[in-house]
């Protein structure tokens, strides 16, 4: 296993479109446990690809206590939306920042499993919030997209200084 790089905000590689998984074999599931090691060190409630730089329709989450609870979620779509939740978001991409994002409360999901096989579920609270946010990321899409242009731009300038300084 093997913790890798996280890309931060406002890196311009976070805007690529990811492409679907066409195999879902070794390599796939080597990935996975990857992403779950670095998700975990973080540590964090969810990874995309995307995130670290691998452009394929692949994220992870794991919302449990116990942090033992990894769910895989291969090609994921939103196959249907119900109501609305705001929540407190952040982000691995974003870190140190917090705001609150309006999201469908309810999803309706389909995506493969680590084995290929298809899933199909509808999800409420922070596991639907948090496929939303994920699946954002495959999409080249980041949670501060949905603030204000200004807050934007204050959050860009704070974490390019950071990534400056740590350099
Ligand atoms: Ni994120």
């Amino acid at each position: 296993m093997a913790l890798l790089e996280i890309l931060h905000y406002p890196d311009p590689r976070l805007r690529t479109q990811a492409a679907p998984v066409t195999d879902v074999n070794d390599d796939i599931r080597t990935l996975i446990n990857d992403m779950a090691e670095t998700m975990y060190a973080a540590p964090g409630i969810g990874l995309a690809a995307t995130q670290i730089n691998v452009h394929k329709q692949l994220i992870i989450i794991d919302i449990s206590e116990s942090r033992d609870h990894l769910q895989v979620f291969i090609n994921p779509e939103v196959m249907s939306k119900e109501s609305e939740i705001t929540t407190e978001e952040g982000c691995l991409s974003v870190p140190g920042i917090y705001e609150s994002v309006t999201r469908a409360e309810i999803i309706t999901y389909r995506a493969l499993d680590a084995q290929g096989k298809k899933i199909e579920e509808k999800v409420s609270g922070l596991l639907a919030v948090c496929i939303q946010h994920e699946i954002d990321h495959l999409k080249g899409k980041v949670f501060v997209d949905y603030l204000s242009r200004l807050k934007q731009q204050r959050i860009s300038k704070k974490l390019l200084k950071q990534q400056r300084q740590a350099m």
